[in-house]
């Protein structure tokens, strides 16, 4: 892990957790592909039980963020984001190994997520030992309104 980095999660929506979370994913999702969820849509997963939420954070600065929902023993990373300036140093990866762990330490045996068919996140995921299971055929509309597939990805846990 990075030095310096800290791993914070959350359970609820905190205030600071959730304003550290959207101040990342402003900039780290581009608007062209509109993944980027609102505070609105953030804050009203975070009244889910089962939803956690974990900030990368160097000297109080949030870096990145990882969104999990759970139900009893699957989940599903909702989001991942880092911000553009900080990536490439092993901070997502890192976000995305503390949500497995997380998982596994609750019990959860497995990890879904939909990723845009040519989001260069799909090589993290493949790295970290998901395997693809289907295509959704214009699941994300850009903000030009022109849709992209995406595809799905699973990882079964031993515990
Ligand atoms: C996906 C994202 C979270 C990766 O964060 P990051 O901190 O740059 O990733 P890491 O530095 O931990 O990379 C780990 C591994 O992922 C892969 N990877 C990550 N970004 C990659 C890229 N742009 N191109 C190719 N491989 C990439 C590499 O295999 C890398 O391992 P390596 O350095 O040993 O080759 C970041 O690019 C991001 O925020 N993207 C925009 C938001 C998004 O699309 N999120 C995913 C869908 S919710």
């Amino acid at each position: 892990m990075m030095p310096g980095l800290s791993l914070d999660t959350y359970d609820q929506g905190e205030r600071n957790a959730l304003a550290d979370a959207m101040e990342v994913m402003i900039r780290a999702f581009d608007p062209a592909y509109g993944e980027a969820w609102t505070l609105s849509q953030l804050s009203g997963v975070m009244l889910m039980p089962g939803t956690w939420l974990t900030v990368a954070r160097l000297d109080a600065a949030p870096l990145g963020f990882a969104l999990v929902r759970s139900v009893l023993d699957e989940c599903e990373l909702l989001l991942l984001a880092v911000d553009p300036s900080w990536r490439g140093k092993g901070i997502g990866e890192t976000l995305l190994r503390d949500s497995l762990l997380t998982a596994r330490r609750r019990g959860i045996t497995s990890m879904n997520l939909e990723v845009r068919a040519t989001n260069n996140a799909i090589r993290l995921y493949e790295k970290n030992g998901f395997e693809y299971v289907h295509r959704r055929p214009g699941y994300y509309r850009g903000n030009d309104g022109q849709l992209h597939d995406a595809l799905s990805f699973r990882l079964d846990m031993l515990i």
